[in-house]
Protein backbone atom coordinates (compact mmCIF):
# COMPACT_ATOMS: atom_id res chain seq x y z
CA UNK A 1 0.00 0.00 0.00
CA UNK A 2 1.32 3.45 -0.98
CA UNK A 3 2.30 5.39 2.60
CA UNK A 4 2.53 9.64 2.39
CA UNK A 5 6.42 9.18 3.32
CA UNK A 6 6.75 6.84 -0.43
CA UNK A 7 6.25 10.87 -2.23
CA UNK A 8 7.92 12.40 0.53
CA UNK A 9 10.22 15.12 -0.41
CA UNK A 10 12.16 16.23 2.58
CA UNK A 11 13.73 19.78 3.47
CA UNK A 12 16.73 19.19 6.22
CA UNK A 13 16.50 21.79 8.73
CA UNK A 14 19.23 22.98 11.11
CA UNK A 15 17.30 25.03 13.74
CA UNK A 16 20.17 26.68 15.13
CA UNK A 17 21.05 28.44 11.51
CA UNK A 18 17.87 28.46 9.86
CA UNK A 19 15.89 32.16 11.05
CA UNK A 20 16.81 33.51 14.45
CA UNK A 21 13.31 35.27 15.77
CA UNK A 22 14.25 36.37 19.12
CA UNK A 23 17.66 37.91 17.70
CA UNK A 24 19.79 36.05 19.99
CA UNK A 25 21.80 35.19 17.24
CA UNK A 26 20.86 31.53 17.07
CA UNK A 27 17.55 29.95 14.64
CA UNK A 28 14.29 28.68 16.74
CA UNK A 29 10.98 27.47 15.99
CA UNK A 30 9.13 30.69 15.67
CA UNK A 31 11.68 31.78 13.38
CA UNK A 32 11.36 28.16 11.65
CA UNK A 33 7.30 28.76 11.49
CA UNK A 34 8.09 32.39 10.13
CA UNK A 35 9.56 31.12 7.16
CA UNK A 36 7.24 28.72 6.23
CA UNK A 37 6.15 30.44 3.25
CA UNK A 38 9.69 30.07 1.68
CA UNK A 39 9.01 25.97 2.14
CA UNK A 40 6.20 25.94 0.35
CA UNK A 41 7.69 28.34 -2.24
CA UNK A 42 10.34 25.41 -3.15
CA UNK A 43 7.91 22.94 -3.25
CA UNK A 44 9.00 20.74 -0.61
CA UNK A 45 6.36 18.72 1.41
CA UNK A 46 8.28 17.45 4.49
CA UNK A 47 10.72 19.04 7.35
CA UNK A 48 13.56 17.20 9.34
CA UNK A 49 14.58 18.96 12.06
CA UNK A 50 18.19 18.40 13.73
CA UNK A 51 17.49 17.82 17.70
CA UNK A 52 15.83 20.57 19.56
CA UNK A 53 15.41 19.06 22.66
CA UNK A 54 17.25 20.13 26.00
CA UNK A 55 20.68 20.01 25.63
CA UNK A 56 24.03 21.29 26.76
CA UNK A 57 24.79 21.62 23.19
CA UNK A 58 28.54 20.02 23.52
CA UNK A 59 27.35 18.33 19.91
CA UNK A 60 24.98 21.16 19.07
CA UNK A 61 21.70 19.17 20.23
CA UNK A 62 22.84 15.16 20.11
CA UNK A 63 23.88 15.37 23.70
CA UNK A 64 20.44 15.85 24.67
CA UNK A 65 19.57 15.96 28.81
CA UNK A 66 16.11 16.13 28.56
CA UNK A 67 13.85 14.50 26.03
CA UNK A 68 10.71 15.88 26.79
CA UNK A 69 11.01 19.60 26.74
CA UNK A 70 12.36 21.99 23.70
CA UNK A 71 15.57 23.79 24.45
CA UNK A 72 14.99 27.28 25.35
CA UNK A 73 17.43 28.81 22.58
CA UNK A 74 15.13 27.41 20.48
CA UNK A 75 12.25 27.86 22.14
CA UNK A 76 8.97 26.44 24.15
CA UNK A 77 7.12 23.47 24.02
CA UNK A 78 4.26 26.03 22.98
CA UNK A 79 6.62 26.61 19.99
CA UNK A 80 7.13 23.46 19.23
CA UNK A 81 3.00 22.74 19.25
CA UNK A 82 2.43 25.68 17.03
CA UNK A 83 5.14 24.83 14.69
CA UNK A 84 3.67 21.20 13.87
CA UNK A 85 0.36 22.99 13.89
CA UNK A 86 1.56 25.65 11.31
CA UNK A 87 2.97 23.33 9.32
CA UNK A 88 0.46 20.74 8.81
CA UNK A 89 -2.00 23.44 7.81
CA UNK A 90 0.20 23.99 5.11
CA UNK A 91 0.38 20.53 3.90
CA UNK A 92 3.70 20.16 5.17
CA UNK A 93 5.04 16.79 7.38
CA UNK A 94 7.56 17.22 9.90
CA UNK A 95 10.21 14.43 11.40
CA UNK A 96 12.00 14.98 14.19
CA UNK A 97 15.71 14.00 15.00
CA UNK A 98 15.37 11.03 17.73
CA UNK A 99 18.49 10.43 19.45
CA UNK A 100 18.81 6.68 20.94
CA UNK A 101 22.26 5.92 21.18
CA UNK A 102 23.44 7.88 23.34
CA UNK A 103 22.48 10.93 25.90
CA UNK A 104 24.24 13.99 27.40
CA UNK A 105 26.20 13.48 30.23
CA UNK A 106 23.86 16.09 32.12
CA UNK A 107 20.89 13.85 31.37
CA UNK A 108 19.43 13.02 35.10
CA UNK A 109 19.80 9.15 34.44
CA UNK A 110 23.62 9.42 33.97
CA UNK A 111 23.75 11.86 36.78
CA UNK A 112 22.35 9.95 38.95
CA UNK A 113 24.67 6.71 37.47
CA UNK A 114 27.60 8.38 38.73
CA UNK A 115 26.44 9.95 41.90
CA UNK A 116 25.24 6.90 42.70
CA UNK A 117 27.15 3.55 41.53
CA UNK A 118 24.15 1.38 42.95
CA UNK A 119 21.48 3.47 41.39
CA UNK A 120 19.41 1.33 38.84
CA UNK A 121 19.87 3.84 35.95
CA UNK A 122 24.22 2.72 36.25
CA UNK A 123 23.02 -0.33 33.78
CA UNK A 124 21.50 2.13 31.98
CA UNK A 125 24.71 3.18 30.18
CA UNK A 126 28.20 1.06 29.93
CA UNK A 127 30.23 1.12 32.59
CA UNK A 128 33.08 -1.62 32.67
CA UNK A 129 36.43 -2.39 33.22
CA UNK A 130 37.95 -1.97 37.18
CA UNK A 131 41.49 -0.22 38.61
CA UNK A 132 41.71 2.66 36.36
CA UNK A 133 42.14 0.10 33.24
CA UNK A 134 40.37 0.60 30.19
CA UNK A 135 38.75 -2.56 28.84
CA UNK A 136 40.22 -2.72 25.57
CA UNK A 137 41.71 -0.20 22.71
CA UNK A 138 38.46 1.08 21.08
CA UNK A 139 38.55 4.39 19.61
CA UNK A 140 35.84 6.84 19.32
CA UNK A 141 33.80 8.33 15.98
CA UNK A 142 35.07 11.96 17.81
CA UNK A 143 38.82 10.94 18.45
CA UNK A 144 40.13 9.72 21.72
CA UNK A 145 38.92 6.47 23.71
CA UNK A 146 35.83 5.17 23.46
CA UNK A 147 36.21 4.71 27.75
CA UNK A 148 36.37 7.41 30.20
CA UNK A 149 36.78 7.10 33.39
CA UNK A 150 34.52 7.44 36.35
CA UNK A 151 37.25 8.04 39.27
CA UNK A 152 34.58 7.22 41.48
CA UNK A 153 34.50 3.76 40.90
CA UNK A 154 37.77 2.99 39.07
CA UNK A 155 35.57 1.70 36.37
CA UNK A 156 34.55 3.74 32.63
CA UNK A 157 31.97 4.38 30.91
CA UNK A 158 31.35 3.99 27.16
CA UNK A 159 30.71 6.79 24.19
CA UNK A 160 31.29 6.37 20.71
CA UNK A 161 30.96 9.90 20.11
CA UNK A 162 31.98 13.17 22.56
CA UNK A 163 32.84 12.05 26.36
CA UNK A 164 29.86 14.23 27.00
CA UNK A 165 27.49 11.97 24.88
CA UNK A 166 27.90 8.49 27.26
CA UNK A 167 26.16 5.38 25.02
CA UNK A 168 23.09 3.75 26.44
CA UNK A 169 22.54 0.46 27.05
CA UNK A 170 19.94 -1.28 25.33
CA UNK A 171 20.46 -4.77 26.41
CA UNK A 172 18.07 -3.40 29.94
CA UNK A 173 14.44 -3.69 29.43
CA UNK A 174 14.36 -0.18 31.11
CA UNK A 175 16.27 1.73 28.29
CA UNK A 176 14.41 -0.20 25.34
CA UNK A 177 10.85 0.71 27.32
CA UNK A 178 12.03 4.87 28.16
CA UNK A 179 12.88 5.20 24.63
CA UNK A 180 9.85 3.98 22.98
CA UNK A 181 7.87 6.27 25.20
CA UNK A 182 10.02 9.12 24.67
CA UNK A 183 9.10 8.34 21.16
CA UNK A 184 5.39 8.06 21.29
CA UNK A 185 5.58 11.27 23.50
CA UNK A 186 6.52 12.87 20.68
CA UNK A 187 4.25 11.12 17.92
CA UNK A 188 1.31 11.65 20.12
CA UNK A 189 1.84 15.71 19.43
CA UNK A 190 1.14 14.92 16.20
CA UNK A 191 4.52 14.70 14.64
CA UNK A 192 5.04 12.40 11.39
CA UNK A 193 8.19 10.77 11.95
CA UNK A 194 11.32 9.91 13.62
CA UNK A 195 14.96 9.60 12.17
CA UNK A 196 16.43 7.11 14.13
CA UNK A 197 20.30 9.08 15.04
CA UNK A 198 23.05 6.41 14.84
CA UNK A 199 20.75 3.28 15.63
CA UNK A 200 23.18 1.24 13.96
CA UNK A 201 25.44 1.09 17.02
CA UNK A 202 22.78 0.33 20.11
CA UNK A 203 24.42 -2.81 19.98
CA UNK A 204 28.14 -3.67 21.45
CA UNK A 205 30.74 -6.45 21.06
CA UNK A 206 32.14 -8.36 24.28
CA UNK A 207 34.11 -5.38 25.65
CA UNK A 208 37.15 -7.95 26.39
CA UNK A 209 38.36 -7.95 22.82
CA UNK A 210 40.75 -5.66 21.71
CA UNK A 211 41.08 -4.33 18.12
CA UNK A 212 44.04 -5.77 16.12
CA UNK A 213 46.03 -2.21 16.03
CA UNK A 214 49.73 -1.50 16.79
CA UNK A 215 50.38 -0.80 20.68
CA UNK A 216 49.34 2.54 21.92
CA UNK A 217 47.04 3.22 19.00
CA UNK A 218 43.18 3.50 19.38
CA UNK A 219 41.30 2.31 15.94
CA UNK A 220 38.18 3.34 15.49
CA UNK A 221 36.50 -0.50 16.03
CA UNK A 222 33.63 -0.41 14.19
CA UNK A 223 32.79 -3.87 13.61
CA UNK A 224 32.56 -3.83 17.31
CA UNK A 225 29.72 -1.37 17.28
CA UNK A 226 28.02 -1.05 14.33
CA UNK A 227 25.53 -3.10 12.37
CA UNK A 228 26.00 -6.04 14.62
CA UNK A 229 22.77 -8.53 14.69
CA UNK A 230 21.23 -7.61 17.90
CA UNK A 231 20.58 -3.88 16.38
CA UNK A 232 17.66 -5.56 14.84
CA UNK A 233 16.89 -7.72 17.82
CA UNK A 234 16.76 -4.15 20.08
CA UNK A 235 15.26 -2.55 17.35
CA UNK A 236 12.14 -4.25 16.21
CA UNK A 237 9.96 -4.42 19.18
CA UNK A 238 10.72 -0.57 19.05
CA UNK A 239 9.76 -0.23 16.10
CA UNK A 240 6.69 -2.31 15.42
CA UNK A 241 5.00 -0.67 18.69
CA UNK A 242 5.26 2.48 16.76
CA UNK A 243 4.16 1.12 13.73
CA UNK A 244 1.22 -0.32 15.78
CA UNK A 245 0.11 3.10 17.41
CA UNK A 246 0.54 5.17 14.57
CA UNK A 247 0.91 3.16 11.20
CA UNK A 248 0.89 6.29 9.43
CA UNK A 249 4.72 7.10 10.72
CA UNK A 250 7.97 7.33 8.90
CA UNK A 251 10.83 5.62 10.52
CA UNK A 252 14.27 6.92 8.46
CA UNK A 253 17.46 5.28 9.97
CA UNK A 254 20.58 6.71 9.83
CA UNK A 255 22.69 4.08 8.81
CA UNK A 256 26.06 5.71 8.02
CA UNK A 257 28.06 2.40 7.42
CA UNK A 258 25.39 -0.05 6.42
CA UNK A 259 25.94 -1.71 3.23
CA UNK A 260 23.31 -2.34 0.35
CA UNK A 261 22.38 -5.31 1.87
CA UNK A 262 22.39 -4.06 5.34
CA UNK A 263 20.13 -1.20 3.95
CA UNK A 264 18.03 -3.97 2.22
CA UNK A 265 17.50 -5.61 5.76
CA UNK A 266 16.64 -2.69 7.99
CA UNK A 267 13.76 -1.62 5.07
CA UNK A 268 12.54 -4.54 4.16
CA UNK A 269 8.66 -4.35 5.14
CA UNK A 270 8.85 -8.53 6.21
CA UNK A 271 11.68 -7.65 8.53
CA UNK A 272 9.32 -5.07 10.45
CA UNK A 273 11.91 -2.59 10.66
CA UNK A 274 12.16 0.90 8.73
CA UNK A 275 10.73 2.61 6.60
CA UNK A 276 13.93 3.81 5.19
CA UNK A 277 17.39 4.13 5.50
CA UNK A 278 20.09 6.94 4.95
CA UNK A 279 23.99 5.71 3.97
CA UNK A 280 26.76 7.93 3.91
CA UNK A 281 28.37 4.53 2.04
CA UNK A 282 26.94 6.11 -1.86
CA UNK A 283 29.38 9.06 -1.51
CA UNK A 284 32.68 7.74 -3.70
CA UNK A 285 35.57 9.86 -2.97
CA UNK A 286 39.14 9.44 -5.34
CA UNK A 287 41.94 8.73 -2.64
CA UNK A 288 44.65 8.25 -5.10
CA UNK A 289 46.30 11.85 -4.77
CA UNK A 290 46.38 12.36 -1.31
CA UNK A 291 49.35 13.24 0.43
CA UNK A 292 49.97 10.06 2.31
CA UNK A 293 52.46 12.11 5.23
CA UNK A 294 49.62 13.31 6.51
CA UNK A 295 46.30 11.47 7.28
CA UNK A 296 43.53 11.63 5.17
CA UNK A 297 40.81 12.68 7.04
CA UNK A 298 40.08 16.37 6.27
CA UNK A 299 42.32 16.21 2.64
CA UNK A 300 40.27 17.81 -0.50
CA UNK A 301 39.19 14.58 -2.42
CA UNK A 302 37.97 14.96 -6.05
CA UNK A 303 34.73 13.19 -6.10
CA UNK A 304 34.81 9.52 -7.90
CA UNK A 305 32.19 9.62 -10.70
CA UNK A 306 32.51 6.51 -12.26
CA UNK A 307 32.33 4.36 -8.47
CA UNK A 308 29.56 6.79 -8.06
CA UNK A 309 27.76 5.37 -10.87
CA UNK A 310 28.19 1.52 -10.34
CA UNK A 311 27.35 2.80 -5.86
CA UNK A 312 23.74 4.20 -7.46
CA UNK A 313 22.61 1.02 -9.88
CA UNK A 314 23.45 -1.18 -7.00
CA UNK A 315 21.37 0.46 -4.49
CA UNK A 316 18.59 1.55 -6.93
CA UNK A 317 18.52 -1.77 -8.01
CA UNK A 318 18.90 -3.75 -4.84
CA UNK A 319 15.95 -1.98 -3.20
CA UNK A 320 13.64 -1.80 -6.37
CA UNK A 321 11.08 -3.69 -4.78
CA UNK A 322 11.68 -3.06 -1.17
CA UNK A 323 11.78 0.16 0.04
CA UNK A 324 13.12 3.57 -1.40
CA UNK A 325 16.78 4.77 -1.38
CA UNK A 326 17.30 8.03 0.16
CA UNK A 327 18.80 10.45 -2.03
CA UNK A 328 20.83 13.53 -1.17
CA UNK A 329 23.93 15.35 -1.33
CA UNK A 330 24.78 16.93 1.59
CA UNK A 331 23.57 17.06 5.44
CA UNK A 332 25.38 18.47 8.65
CA UNK A 333 27.72 15.90 8.72
CA UNK A 334 29.73 16.92 5.81
CA UNK A 335 30.69 19.35 3.68
CA UNK A 336 28.16 20.99 1.16
CA UNK A 337 27.50 19.43 -2.17
CA UNK A 338 28.87 22.71 -4.17
CA UNK A 339 32.18 22.97 -1.98
CA UNK A 340 32.59 19.33 -2.19
CA UNK A 341 31.79 17.71 -5.19
CA UNK A 342 30.52 20.51 -7.19
CA UNK A 343 32.80 22.59 -9.35
CA UNK A 344 30.53 25.41 -9.98
CA UNK A 345 26.98 26.57 -9.66
CA UNK A 346 25.84 24.86 -13.42
CA UNK A 347 27.21 21.17 -12.25
CA UNK A 348 25.33 21.89 -8.85
CA UNK A 349 22.46 21.63 -10.50
CA UNK A 350 22.88 19.17 -12.75
CA UNK A 351 23.81 17.02 -10.03
CA UNK A 352 20.61 17.85 -8.04
CA UNK A 353 18.97 16.46 -11.64
CA UNK A 354 20.46 13.62 -11.18
CA UNK A 355 19.87 12.38 -7.69
CA UNK A 356 16.59 13.68 -7.00
CA UNK A 357 15.03 12.40 -9.94
CA UNK A 358 16.24 8.53 -9.64
CA UNK A 359 13.60 6.39 -7.11
CA UNK A 360 13.63 7.64 -3.72
CA UNK A 361 13.18 9.97 -0.89
CA UNK A 362 14.97 13.63 -1.32
CA UNK A 363 16.16 14.91 1.33
CA UNK A 364 17.45 19.05 0.20
CA UNK A 365 19.57 20.31 3.28
CA UNK A 366 19.42 23.85 3.82
CA UNK A 367 20.39 26.34 1.72
CA UNK A 368 21.32 23.61 -1.02
CA UNK A 369 18.92 24.98 -3.09
CA UNK A 370 20.61 28.80 -3.27
CA UNK A 371 23.78 26.82 -4.43
CA UNK A 372 25.25 27.47 -0.80
CA UNK A 373 28.85 26.39 -0.08
CA UNK A 374 30.68 25.77 3.11
CA UNK A 375 31.79 29.35 4.81
CA UNK A 376 35.53 29.66 5.53
CA UNK A 377 36.84 29.43 9.30
CA UNK A 378 39.48 31.95 10.35
CA UNK A 379 40.46 30.11 13.21
CA UNK A 380 41.26 25.98 14.33
CA UNK A 381 39.87 26.38 17.57
CA UNK A 382 36.20 27.76 15.27
CA UNK A 383 35.89 23.85 14.13
CA UNK A 384 35.45 23.16 18.17
CA UNK A 385 36.97 19.60 17.22
CA UNK A 386 39.43 17.03 18.59
CA UNK A 387 39.93 15.11 15.34
CA UNK A 388 41.12 18.89 13.53
CA UNK A 389 42.99 19.30 16.31
CA UNK A 390 45.03 16.08 15.87
CA UNK A 391 45.15 16.63 12.34
CA UNK A 392 46.29 19.76 12.15
CA UNK A 393 49.39 18.63 14.74
CA UNK A 394 50.09 16.00 11.75
CA UNK A 395 50.09 18.16 8.85
CA UNK A 396 51.86 21.28 10.85
CA UNK A 397 54.89 18.70 10.96
CA UNK A 398 55.11 17.76 7.30
CA UNK A 399 55.22 21.21 6.41
CA UNK A 400 51.56 22.43 5.90
CA UNK A 401 51.25 26.73 7.33
CA UNK A 402 48.27 27.06 9.38
CA UNK A 403 46.61 29.18 6.35
CA UNK A 404 46.78 26.00 4.24
CA UNK A 405 45.35 23.66 6.40
CA UNK A 406 42.41 26.14 7.48
CA UNK A 407 41.31 26.44 3.60
CA UNK A 408 41.76 21.99 3.55
CA UNK A 409 39.62 21.49 6.54
CA UNK A 410 36.81 24.18 5.69
CA UNK A 411 36.51 22.88 2.15
CA UNK A 412 36.01 19.00 3.87
CA UNK A 413 35.17 19.67 7.80
CA UNK A 414 31.17 19.76 9.00
CA UNK A 415 30.78 22.70 10.67
CA UNK A 416 31.59 25.21 7.73
CA UNK A 417 28.00 23.43 6.38
CA UNK A 418 26.34 24.57 8.95
CA UNK A 419 26.69 28.08 8.03
CA UNK A 420 23.41 30.60 8.83
CA UNK A 421 20.46 30.97 5.99
CA UNK A 422 21.47 34.15 3.52
CA UNK A 423 18.07 35.62 3.16
CA UNK A 424 19.38 39.06 2.27
CA UNK A 425 22.06 40.45 1.23
CA UNK A 426 22.55 42.62 4.45
CA UNK A 427 24.05 42.45 8.01
CA UNK A 428 23.71 38.86 9.42
CA UNK A 429 21.65 38.17 6.39
CA UNK A 430 18.28 38.51 7.38
CA UNK A 431 18.95 35.59 9.70
CA UNK A 432 18.80 37.82 12.86
CA UNK A 433 19.99 41.09 13.88
CA UNK A 434 22.06 39.37 16.14
CA UNK A 435 25.71 37.79 15.31
CA UNK A 436 25.20 34.40 14.24
CA UNK A 437 25.63 31.59 16.65
CA UNK A 438 28.32 30.50 14.44
CA UNK A 439 31.09 32.79 12.60
CA UNK A 440 32.99 32.22 9.29
CA UNK A 441 33.18 33.88 5.67
CA UNK A 442 30.83 33.26 3.60
CA UNK A 443 32.75 32.27 0.60
CA UNK A 444 29.57 32.45 -2.21
CA UNK A 445 27.49 35.02 -3.21
CA UNK A 446 24.03 33.82 -3.34
CA UNK A 447 20.99 35.17 -1.01
CA UNK A 448 17.21 33.97 -0.94
CA UNK A 449 15.66 37.15 -1.64
CA UNK A 450 17.50 37.75 -4.76
CA UNK A 451 17.40 34.10 -5.85
CA UNK A 452 13.20 34.08 -5.84
CA UNK A 453 13.32 37.26 -8.01
CA UNK A 454 15.60 35.39 -10.45
CA UNK A 455 13.58 33.54 -12.72
CA UNK A 456 17.15 31.69 -13.95
CA UNK A 457 18.18 30.98 -10.07
CA UNK A 458 19.53 28.03 -8.37
CA UNK A 459 16.28 28.69 -6.70
CA UNK A 460 14.03 28.51 -8.80
CA UNK A 461 15.56 25.67 -10.75
CA UNK A 462 15.27 23.65 -7.98
CA UNK A 463 11.70 24.84 -7.34
CA UNK A 464 11.40 23.41 -11.32
CA UNK A 465 13.11 19.85 -10.20
CA UNK A 466 10.70 19.31 -7.24
CA UNK A 467 7.74 19.76 -9.01
CA UNK A 468 9.05 17.14 -11.65
CA UNK A 469 9.41 15.16 -8.84
CA UNK A 470 6.20 14.97 -7.57
CA UNK A 471 4.88 13.85 -11.09
CA UNK A 472 3.81 9.98 -11.04
CA UNK A 473 7.16 8.73 -13.64
CA UNK A 474 9.71 10.21 -10.94
CA UNK A 475 8.03 8.87 -8.65
CA UNK A 476 6.79 5.59 -8.82
CA UNK A 477 8.41 4.69 -12.45
CA UNK A 478 10.91 2.10 -12.54
CA UNK A 479 14.45 3.17 -13.23
CA UNK A 480 17.31 1.81 -16.20
CA UNK A 481 20.34 3.56 -16.06
CA UNK A 482 22.25 3.44 -19.18
CA UNK A 483 25.84 1.87 -19.59
CA UNK A 484 27.46 4.70 -20.67
CA UNK A 485 30.75 6.05 -20.63
CA UNK A 486 32.42 8.26 -17.11
CA UNK A 487 31.50 11.42 -18.97
CA UNK A 488 27.76 11.02 -18.57
CA UNK A 489 24.87 9.76 -16.30
CA UNK A 490 22.51 8.81 -17.94
CA UNK A 491 19.01 7.19 -16.83
CA UNK A 492 15.83 6.01 -17.83
CA UNK A 493 12.21 6.37 -15.42
CA UNK A 494 9.12 4.43 -16.93
CA UNK A 495 5.72 4.16 -15.96
CA UNK A 496 3.10 2.91 -18.28
CA UNK A 497 3.28 4.29 -21.49
CA UNK A 498 5.30 7.47 -20.36
CA UNK A 499 8.96 7.46 -20.05
CA UNK A 500 11.97 10.14 -19.23
CA UNK A 501 15.28 10.19 -19.94
CA UNK A 502 18.06 11.90 -17.72
CA UNK A 503 20.95 12.77 -19.28
CA UNK A 504 23.83 15.11 -17.39
CA UNK A 505 27.16 15.76 -18.81
CA UNK A 506 29.71 15.00 -15.68
CA UNK A 507 32.72 16.58 -17.60
CA UNK A 508 34.05 19.97 -18.77
CA UNK A 509 34.03 19.34 -21.97
CA UNK A 510 30.82 19.09 -24.74
CA UNK A 511 28.65 15.82 -25.04
CA UNK A 512 27.16 14.31 -27.91
CA UNK A 513 24.63 11.50 -26.93
CA UNK A 514 21.95 9.62 -29.49
CA UNK A 515 18.68 9.23 -28.78
CA UNK A 516 15.10 9.74 -29.57
CA UNK A 517 13.83 11.14 -26.81
CA UNK A 518 13.10 14.87 -28.08
CA UNK A 519 10.96 16.70 -25.50
CA UNK A 520 12.63 18.92 -23.11
CA UNK A 521 11.16 19.15 -19.98
CA UNK A 522 13.46 20.35 -17.87
CA UNK A 523 16.83 21.54 -18.77
CA UNK A 524 19.85 23.45 -17.11
CA UNK A 525 22.57 24.56 -19.41
CA UNK A 526 23.03 25.09 -23.20
CA UNK A 527 21.82 22.23 -25.00
CA UNK A 528 20.94 21.78 -29.32
CA UNK A 529 18.70 18.58 -29.73
CA UNK A 530 18.27 17.67 -34.00
CA UNK A 531 15.99 14.12 -34.70
CA UNK A 532 18.39 12.10 -32.80
CA UNK A 533 21.45 13.66 -31.48
CA UNK A 534 21.74 15.42 -28.56
CA UNK A 535 25.04 18.01 -27.74
CA UNK A 536 25.25 18.98 -23.98
CA UNK A 537 27.05 22.06 -22.97
CA UNK A 538 29.65 21.47 -19.76
CA UNK A 539 28.54 20.27 -16.85
CA UNK A 540 24.88 20.72 -18.42
CA UNK A 541 21.75 18.16 -17.34
CA UNK A 542 18.48 17.60 -19.38
CA UNK A 543 15.50 15.61 -18.58
CA UNK A 544 14.10 14.42 -22.01
CA UNK A 545 10.29 12.75 -22.70
CA UNK A 546 9.25 10.69 -25.51
CA UNK A 547 7.65 12.80 -27.93
C1 LIG B 1 24.78 11.43 13.76
C2 LIG B 1 24.45 12.88 13.66
O1 LIG B 1 24.03 13.16 12.36
C3 LIG B 1 25.70 13.63 14.06
O2 LIG B 1 25.61 15.00 13.79
C4 LIG B 1 25.96 13.36 15.51
O3 LIG B 1 27.18 13.95 15.88
C5 LIG B 1 26.03 11.86 15.80
N1 LIG B 1 25.00 11.10 15.12
C6 LIG B 1 25.88 11.62 17.26
O4 LIG B 1 24.55 11.83 17.65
Amino acid sequence: MKKWYDEAIIYQIYPKSFQDSNNDGIGDLQGIKQRIPYLKRLGINTVWLNPVFVSPQVDNGYDVANYFAIDEKMGTMADMEDLISALHQNGIRIIMDFVLNHTSDQHPWFKDAIANPKSIYRDYYLFAGENGHRPNNWGSFFGGSVWEPDPKTGQFYFHLFDKHMPDLNWKNPGVRKAMLDIAEFWLKKGIDGLRLDAFIHIAKADFRQNYPAPEGQIPVAEPFFANLPEVVHYLRPFCQQIKQDYPDCLLLGEAASANVNLAATYTDPENNLLDAAITFRCFTEDDSHLDSAIPAAYQVKPFDFEAFKLTQMVWEQTLAGISMPVLYWSNHDMSRLRTRIAKNDMQAKSLAMLLYLERGIPIIYYGEELGLTNLAFKHLADFKDQTVFDFAKEAEKEGYSEAEILKMVSKTHKMPARGVMPWQRVENYGFSKHRPWLTGEKQDDHFAEAEIADSESFFNFYRQLIALKKTPLFMEGSYYLHPTSNKSFIYQRDLGDESALVVVNLTDKPLKVKTRYQKVILSNGQYSLTDNELQLAPFAGLVLERD
